[in-house]
C-alpha cells in the first residue's frame, strides 16, 4: 500500500476546524497502533470486518459483470440458436430458421429490456435507499434480480427470457445506485477509494469469470440458461451477508437513530475511533435531520453547488460510457473475428477481459496517493491516443498484423480505463454528494450511465458498420473533452471527508495551471 501524500489533519483553506474533522491517515489495512509520520499523529488502523463487508456488497458488481458478459455470448452459442429457432436443425429440411430481421429484434429486446430495467431500477432505487436504509434496497434488489434471472434461466420460449430481463437489470441498476454509496459510507476516510473500487474489481471479476465459463457453456445445449441465471448464486450470497452486514450509520445518524447508528459504526470501527466519527457523522447528518431528505428539485439548487455536482457527476457517468468501453466489451469477439476468425475474436476478446482485470489493480495500488483527478487524466490521455491508434488501425486493409495492432491499442485504451474511468466514476459519485442528496443524486449518476450502456450497445453495430473508423473517433473526441474536464473541474477527494468535499466545491474554481492535484 502507498504513502499517503495529503493529510486530512491538516485544515484547507475555508474549511472546517481540526476539532470537528477525524485526524485519519492510513498507510495499511489492520496495524495495530497509531503511529506518527511527519509529527502529525496518524491513526493508520483499519477494521477487517469492513473489508469483508465492501467485499460483499461489491457482490453486486459481479452480478452486473456476469450479465454485460454472459448474455452476449449466448448469441452465438448453437445450444440457444437451436433452442429459440435462430438456426435449424442438422438434416431438418422442414425447419425455416428466424429471419437476421427477426434474431435483430430479439437481440435488441434481450439487450434494451435489460438496460431499460437498469435504469428504473437506477431512479426507484433511492426511494428505498433514502426511506427505509441502504440493506433494505439492495436485499430488495437482490430478490428482483433472483427472480428475474431464474425466469430467464428457466426460459421455454423468446418472450419468457426477454420480459424478465427487465427485472434482472432493474436488481442490478439498483444495485449498482446503492452497493458503491454503501461501500463508501461504511469505509475509513482514508481506504474509502480502495475499498469503493472493489465495485469496479468486481464487475470485472465477473466479466472475466462468465467468459471462461461461456467457452465451456457453448458446448453443451442448455449452457446458455447458466449464462443467463448462474449470477443467482451471487445474489442469494449477498442476500446471506446482509443478515450480517451492518446498515449505513449515516443513514442511521439521517434518522436520528443515534444508537443504532453507534452499534453498527461499531462494527467496522476500533473503540477509540467511535466518538470522534460519531461527532463528524452527526454533523454530517445535521442538514438531513434539520431538513430531512432532498427533494429532486432541491437537488439541481445551486445551494452547496449542487448543480455543479449533479452536473459532473451525470458527465462523468456519460464520458465512462462514451467512451466506447461497452463497444468493446459487447463486441470485440464480432470485430476481432474479421481479424482472426470466430475462434480467434473469442479468444482476443478473453484477452481484453483478463488485461481489464489485472489493469483494475493500479487503481486500488494508486488511487489514495495518486488521488482521482490525477487517474482520470491520465487514464483519459492513454485511452485517447489508444482510440486514436484504433481509429486509424481501423481504416486500413484488414489483415493479420493490422488485426493485431488493433489488440495491442485496444489492450492499451482497456488498461488505460480500467485504472481510471472504470472504476474512479464510480468511487466519485458515490463520494461528492452531501448526506441529504445523496440517494437521489447518486440515482440520477447511475441512471446517466445505464442510459448510455444502452444507446451504445443499440447504436454501435449499426454504426460500425456504417464506419468502425467513425466509431473510434468519435470516442476519441469524447475522451479529448474529458480530458480537461477533470483538468479544470474536477476536486480532488482522495482522503477528504464529505465535510471537507463540500468546502472543496464551494471553493473549487478553474484554473491553469491547476495547483490542486491532491
Ligand atoms: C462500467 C461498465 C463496463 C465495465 C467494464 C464499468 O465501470 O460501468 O459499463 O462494462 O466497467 O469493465
Amino acid at each position: 500500500m502507498s504513502t499517503m501524500s495529503n493529510d486530512p489533519s491538516i485544515p484547507k483553506e475555508g474549511s472546517l476546524s481540526t476539532e470537528q474533522e477525524p485526524t485519519i491517515k492510513s498507510l495499511d489495512i489492520d496495524e495495530e497502533n497509531p503511529s506518527k509520520e511527519n509529527g502529525n499523529e496518524v491513526d493508520i488502523r483499519t477494521k477487517g470486518f469492513v473489508v469483508v463487508v465492501a467485499i460483499a456488497a461489491a457482490l453486486g458488481g459481479l452480478i452486473f459483470g456476469y450479465d454485460i458478459g454472459g448474455a452476449g455470448a449466448t448469441f452465438v452459442m448453437d445450444g440457444f440458436r437451436l433452442y429459440f429457432g435462430w438456426d435449424c436443425p442438422e438434416g431438418d429440411d422442414a425447419c425455416v430458421p428466424a429471419t437476421e430481421s427477426q434474431i435483430d429484434t430479439d437481440q435488441g429486446l434481450i439487450n434494451g429490456l435489460f438496460g431499460a430495467g437498469a435504469a428504473i431500477g437506477a431512479i426507484v432505487a433511492p426511494k428505498l435507499f433514502d426511506s427505509y436504509g441502504r440493506k433494505v434496497t439492495m436485499y430488495t434488489a437482490s430478490w428482483t434480480f433472483v427472480i428475474g434471472a431464474t425466469l430467464q434461466a428457466a426460459a421455454v420460449n423468446m418472450t419468457m427470457l426477454q420480459v424478465p430481463r427487465l427485472l434482472s437489470g432493474a436488481g442490478i441498476g439498483a444495485l449498482s445506485m446503492c452497493s458503491p454509496v454503501y461501500i463508501g459510507e461504511l469505509a475509513p476516510v482514508h481506504h474509502r477509494g480502495q475499498l469503493a473500487t472493489l465495485w469496479q474489481m468486481a464487475i470485472v471479476t465477473g466479466i472475466v469469470l462468465v467468459s471462461i465459463l461461456n467457452l465451456w457453456l457453448k458446448n453443451w445445449s442448455d449452457g446458455w440458461r447458466i449464462s443467463y441465471g448462474g449470477n443467482v448464486v451471487f445474489a442469494l450470497i449477498l442476500i446471506c451477508m446482509l443478515i450480517i452486514m451492518p446498515e449505513s450509520p449515516r443513514y442511521l445518524v439521517g434518522k436520528e437513530k443515534y444508537d443504532e447508528a453507534r452499534q453498527a459504526l461499531q462494527k467496522v470501527r476500533f473503540e477509540d475511533q467511535m466518538d470522534e466519527e460519531m461527532k463528524e457523522l452527526e454533523l454530517e447528518a445535521k442538514a438531513e435531520v434539520e431538513r430531512g431528505v432532498s427533494t429532486w428539485a432541491e437537488i439541481f439548487d445551486d445551494e452547496n453547488r449542487m448543480r455543479y455536482r449533479i452536473l459532473l457527476g451525470i458527465g462523468l457517468q456519460s464520458i465512462q460510457q462514451l467512451s466506447g468501453i461497452n463497444a468493446i466489451m459487447f463486441y470485440a469477439p464480432r470485430i476481432l473475428e474479421n481479424f482472426f476468425g470466430s475462434s480467434g475474436g473469442i479468444v482476443g476478446a478473453l484477452v481484453l477481459n483478463v488485461i481489464n482485470f489485472f489493469a483494475t489493480f493500479i487503481t486500488i495500488a494508486t488511487v489514495e496517493s495518486f488521488g482521482r483527478a490525477k487517474l482520470l487524466f491520465s487514464g483519459g490521455i492513454l485511452m485517447c491516443f489508444s482510440l486514436l491508434m484504433t481509429a486509424i488501425f481501423a481504416s486500413l486493409e484488414e489483415t493479420k498484423t493490422i488485426g493485431f495492432l488493433i489488440v495491442v491499442f485496444c489492450g492499451l485504451y482497456v488498461v488505460g480505463f480500467a485504472y481510471s474511468w472504470g472504476p474512479v466514476v464510480w468511487v466519485y459519485c458515490c463520494e461528492i454528494y452531501p448526506l441529504r442528496s445523496r440517494g437521489k443524486a447518486t440515482g440520477l449518476t447511475t441512471l446517466s450511465n445505464w442510459t448510455w450502456t444502452t444507446i451504445v450497445g443499440a447504436v454501435f453495430p449499426y454504426a460500425a458498420t456504417a464506419s468502425l473508423t467513425g466509431c473510434f473517433a468519435f470516442f476519441a473526441g469524447i475522451v479529448f473533452v474529458s480530458i480537461f474536464v477533470v483538468y479544470f473541474y474536477l476536486p480532488e477527494t482522495a482522503n477528504r471527508t464529505i465535510l471537507e468535499i463540500d468546502e472543496d466545491f464551494k471553493n473549487h474554481r478553474p484554473e491553469f495551471p491547476r495547483k490542486k492535484w491532491n
